[in-house]
């Protein structure tokens, strides 16, 4: 008997996966037993302080947050079974896209499914070809991927990149832009506020004057920043004292600050939204967001407007850990974010010294290839208004232990 499947994809794929094993590259899915917040009860290792996801407000299991997911549960039911356009447009959609504008100060915003979606939404729709997008180099994978999208659907529209964090890199990009035959529309700057790998922040003043200065719009993805940056939580770009409408567009995620359910969207001018609303493909083919995560992450946004005191004690805790990560011995960048990378180089040192906090009841992800440049490995530790001190102890506890053990 023939076969008509060709034999290679088997074999690669279990070298693949044998190569990184060996490598000690493997990466573990761990098993959550119970609600996200401070500690989470993990399979196998019990209650462990958690500094690796992005609850950075401590709002995932929240009474009044988890409560509205149930009453909008009770409400529209499990299911919008349809696309927004068809039939998949609920009340708590609008609600929720009047709150998220409010929040930003914008005329309007749209949700979907993630803000992966959104990033794959935002470029092939509002561009055309003849445009140009200039892009930080260090943007996150989905503005990325959006972006090589939009290259693919619209052909003709330029694209090219700027070193990370680098004003007269983005500049350069801008000049060589106006001065392009075929660069006949619109020109798109688009960063992250946060860059989630580095922890680090954009420049968004200073963006801002460039893009006024070359006529180009700017479009932030503030997922990490959302709930996290300025004094209300707002974002990167009120920490840097712009108002929200100073950027054209900001794109970010419902999975992080704002409750953690899923769910992302784009947030800027009317129009923009008409037009996303009439032609975006994932807004088109796609089903909308689920009404109880509306419905809990439109009660997140409300209680951040209502509490701003949980960015602040966000803020403490993260001053808190940095010293004590530099108090461990390890090198951190010294940023107002609530993410720190302690750079360890080597992908399975990274992974190894994940599992050796994880004995020591520690929940810190080790990043390598390809979430991060090869030789780039880290440990991303991530902090939370969810914190309290003696979490943090314990965090620094388990890193001077790394720092003898893994010397
Ligand atoms: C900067 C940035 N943008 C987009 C995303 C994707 O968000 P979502 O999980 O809503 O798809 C992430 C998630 O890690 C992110 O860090």
């Amino acid at each position: 008997m023939t076969t008509l499947a060709a034999p290679t994809f088997p074999s690669r794929t279990q070298e693949i996966l044998d190569t990184l094993r060996q490598n000690g590259q493997l990466k573990h899915l761990q098993t959550i037993e119970g609600p996200m917040d401070a500690t989470v009860k993990l399979k196998g290792y019990g209650e462990v302080a958690c500094f690796c996801s992005n609850n950075y407000l401590g709002l995932a299991n929240h009474p009044e947050v988890v409560e509205a997911g149930v009453a909008g549960l009770r409400r529209y039911g499990a299911g919008t079974a349809s696309v927004r356009f068809i039939c998949g447009t609920f009340e708590c959609h609008h609600t929720l896209e009047a709150r998220i504008a409010d929040f930003y100060g914008v005329e309007a915003s749209y949700t979907f499914t993630s803000c992966w979606n959104a990033n794959e939404a935002i470029f092939p729709t509002l561009c055309e070809p003849g445009d140009m997008i200039i892009s930080d180099e260090f943007n996150h994978a989905s503005i990325i991927d959006g972006i090589r999208l939009a290259a693919v659907i619209k052909k003709g529209l330029l694209k090219t990149v700027y070193r990370h964090n680098d004003l007269e890199s983005l500049r350069a990009r801008l000049v060589e832009a106006r001065a392009n035959a075929a660069m006949t529309g619109t020109i798109w700057v688009v960063t992250d506020g946060v860059f989630s790998m580095e922890g680090d922040i954009a420049n968004l003043p200073a963006m801002r004057t460039l893009c006024d200065e070359f006529g180009a719009y700017l479009v932030v993805d503030d997922s990490h920043g959302t709930g996290v940056m300025g004094p209300t939580g707002r974002g990167t770009h009120e920490a840097q004292g712009m108002p929200g409408a100073q950027i054209d567009y900001i794109t970010g995620t419902l999975g992080k600050a704002l409750g953690g359910g899923a769910g992302g969207y784009i947030a800027g001018s009317r129009r923009a939204i008409d037009l996303l609303l009439q032609r975006g493909r994932p807004t088109l083919f796609s089903n909308a967001l689920p009404c109880t995560i509306a419905c809990s992450a439109e009660k997140a946004i409300e209680i951040l407007m209502r509490e701003p005191e949980r960015v602040a004690r966000l803020r403490a805790n993260v001053e808190a850990a940095r010293s004590g990560i530099i108090e461990a011995g390890f090198d951190v960048l010294n940023s107002p974010t609530a993410i720190c990378p302690i750079i360890v180089h080597d992908t399975a040192k990274a992974i190894a010294m994940s599992k050796r906090l994880l004995e020591l009841g520690v929940f810190v992800i080790g990043f390598g290839f390809p979430v991060v440049p090869e030789g780039h490995a880290r440990l991303r530790v991530q902090i939370s208004a969810a914190h309290e001190a003696s979490h943090l102890e314990q965090l620094v506890a388990g890193l001077k232990t790394l720092r003898r053990e893994f010397a």
